[in-house]
């Protein structure tokens, strides 16, 4: 059986990627720091589930992640991440460095730790979701998902004739427990603005097949980052202020 190791595992578009893989066929290795969701989460899909607790933005938590990676996997999706609340100097440092430690440096050293055996195997998949938030400079959560995209382009380049795929997934608003955990309230998006997380997976992974660097699931989204390149920087990270606004 092939094995897939997801991060964020429990919720959201993790679990949506835990499911999706499972129903592929594909065994399971479960991260996340909840380690009760973990095994309930395990307990539900159709293949054979390894939970692993671990905080990836602790040393610990990575070393630990990185150690099973080592041991060899098929595919890697680098999900877990998160968002600080509000503007420039409104979240506190820790609260910065947390989301900067989950959302870039885990997701380098877990691809950098997975890529040695699937390179060596001649095959591999790594998917890794950034953001469409990454296409504007909206806040240190884009800065974070600028990160992610460059890094997946980078890292598809370096890789060519290898064998080993890598794609960053950037969804746009996509209904999971995401925006409740940042504490933005939400009500104010309209409904045609969200996507399911469900959604998101399948045309990653379908993205991802067809040898894409980049995904953005849904035509919408991919107009809205079409426009993003047709504006200057400032102004398309005006607009994305101004309606950031309303979710505060
Ligand atoms: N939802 C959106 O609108 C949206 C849009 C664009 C991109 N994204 C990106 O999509 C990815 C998944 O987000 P989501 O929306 O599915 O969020 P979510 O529903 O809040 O799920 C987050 C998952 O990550 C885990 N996690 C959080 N912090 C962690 C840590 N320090 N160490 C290990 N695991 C941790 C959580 O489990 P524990 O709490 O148990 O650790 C949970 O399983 C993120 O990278 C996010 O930036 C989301």
């Amino acid at each position: 059986m092939p094995t897939a190791l997801v991060t964020g595992a429990t919720a959201g578009i993790g679990a949506a990627f835990a499911r999706q893989l499972a129903a592929e066929g594909h065994d399971l290795v479960l991260v996340a720091r909840d380690r009760a969701r973990l095994e309930s989460m395990a307990a539900s899909l159709p293949t054979r589930a390894e939970v692993l607790s671990a905080d990836l933005a602790s040393e610990k938590g990575c070393a630990a992640v990185e150690a099973r990676l080592s041991a060899g996997v098929d595919v890697l999706v680098n999900n877990a991440g998160l968002g600080v609340h509000g503007r420039l100097l409104k979240a506190s440092v820790e609260d910065e460095l947390r989301m900067f430690d989950v959302n870039t440096r885990a997701v380098l050293r877990l691809m950098l730790a997975a890529l040695p055996s699937m390179v060596a195997r001649g095959s591999g998949d790594v998917v890794n979701v950034s953001s469409v938030a990454g296409f504007t400079a909206r806040g240190t959560y884009s800065a974070t998902k600028a990160y992610v995209t460059t890094l997946s382009r980078a890292a598809q380049v370096d890789l060519a004739g290898t064998g080993v795929r890598v794609c960053a997934v950037c969804p746009g608003f996509t209904h999971t427990e995401f925006h409740d955990r940042a504490g933005m309230n939400m009500t104010r998006l309209p409904s045609w603005a969200w996507l399911s997380a469900e959604r998101v997976v399948g045309e990653g992974l379908r993205d991802l097949r067809r040898g894409r660097s980049v995904s953005i699931p849904s035509r919408r989204y991919k107009a809205a980052v079409a426009l993003t390149r047709l504006v200057p920087m400032r102004a398309s990270a005006q607009i994305s202020s101004r309606a950031g606004r309303d979710f505060t």
